[in-house]
């Protein structure tokens, strides 16, 4: 069964001096005007479970402005255990504390409880924006269903941070280099072996999910390595050899462009919808189509990775939805799993919903 969020209590969080939420097992929708707190609820407990939010917030802005600190808990429940999850912050000194049942931990440690998937309305550039929106949605997955996956990113990201800033220099060592060229592929080759388990699992689930959705449409989605072509097949050993032997081989246009050009922080994901790009054909219509498929893989894998359903956040993505694809979120709704729906508009869901759902009412 897994666990469930039983309770979420803020305190001077956002534009909340306190709020009190019992959600669901099933689904809760909170309905409100704009700017009432609705997505700052979602916030909060993609916070709590994840360790990040999608908005990438300061400690300031997270605090109720002309507070000092702000204390965010939630209640975990299931399978006979109950988690207290807390997260302190506060402005001077600029910090984020995290708690596990009154433990410390750090950030990184409180994914693995229970994971949340979020879809908001910012999601749907991920089919036509930059490859980093991409890469973004892959390690952001991958930081909640891997405890490693977090450092393996990090520690990689810094060491292509200090070969460019080598590449910067006016006469870069070539010794030094050599040096980052190893440190980056055997970071980089970890990396990527990481994600391509990971997407390869996902991408299955994604055109499965399209296909239900869009009635008969394919979807294929790949995974584009700047080492070139079959990487999906190769082990850690084997991307470590490739990557180090594409460093060196790009090393004179990584000097001149003085940055470093290869490795899986250059990586893409495509769509392809009906044998085209979905980057450059697909209506919006499909885009939305996408993305809404790859949440909903999202949340198989999760289940199947942590063995346990997460908990499904819909952060005022209905209206983005025409009638169809609604039906189809809420179908994939109503298949059991713990939602928090965000709306301003109670009309987008069917009476039998709305009847077996909670629904809060936010600035009433
Ligand atoms: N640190 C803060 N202190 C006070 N109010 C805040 C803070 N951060 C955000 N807000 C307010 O929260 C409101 C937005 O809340 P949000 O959850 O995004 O609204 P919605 O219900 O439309 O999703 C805005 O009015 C914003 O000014
Ligand atoms: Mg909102």
């Amino acid at each position: 069964m897994g666990l469930l969020v039983t309770h979420l209590s803020l305190a001077d969080f956002r534009n909340f001096e306190r709020l009190e939420l019992e959600p669901s097992p099933t689904v809760t929708v909170l309905v409100g005007h704009n700017a009432v707190g609705k997505t700052n609820t979602v916030e909060a407990l993609q916070l709590l479970t994840a360790g990040t939010s999608f908005r990438r917030p300061s400690p300031r802005e997270l605090v109720r402005e002309g507070e000092r600190s702000a204390r965010l808990d939630a209640r975990l429940e299931g399978d006979g255990r109950v988690i207290e999850l807390r997260c302190d912050v506060t402005t001077e000194p600029s910090a984020r504390r995290f708690s596990r049942n009154g433990k410390r931990c750090q950030a990184a440690d409180m994914p693995g409880d229970l994971m949340s998937v979020l879809f908001s309305p910012d999601d749907l550039s991920l089919v036509k924006g930059s490859a980093r929106l991409r890469r973004d949605e892959l390690d952001a997955f991958g930081r909640q269903a891997n405890r490693g996956y977090a450092n393996v990113l990090a520690a990689y990201q810094r060491s292509v941070e200090q070969r460019n800033r080598l590449l910067r220099d006016e006469y870069p060592d070539p010794s030094l280099l050599d040096a980052w060229d190893a440190s980056v592929s055997l970071g980089g080759a970890t990396l990527l072996a990481a994600r391509l388990r990971m997407f390869t699992r996902l991408a299955e689930k994604v055109s499965r999910a399209y296909e239900a959705i869009a009635g008969g449409e394919s979807l294929s989605c790949a995974y584009r390595c700047t080492l070139g072509e079959g990487c999906e097949g190769m082990g850690r050993e084997e991307l470590r050899e490739l990557l180090l032997e594409r460093l060196a081989a790009n090393r004179p246009e990584d000097l001149r462009r003085q940055q470093t050009c290869v490795g899986p922080h250059r990586d893409d994901v495509t769509f392809t919808v009906g044998g085209r790009d979905a980057r450059t054909y697909a209506s919006q219509g499909q885009q939305r189509s996408v993305v809404l498929a790859l949440k909903m893989a999202e949340v198989e894998l999760a289940g199947e990775i942590l063995g346990s359903r997460p908990v499904l956040l819909l952060d005022d993505v209905m209206s983005e939805l025409d009638e169809r694809r609604r039906a189809a979120a809420v179908e994939f709704v109503g298949g059991g799993i713990q939602t928090l729906i965000t709306t301003t508009n109670l009309g987008y869901f069917s009476p039998e919903l709305l009847a077996a759902a909670e629904v809060v009412r936010f600035g009433e």
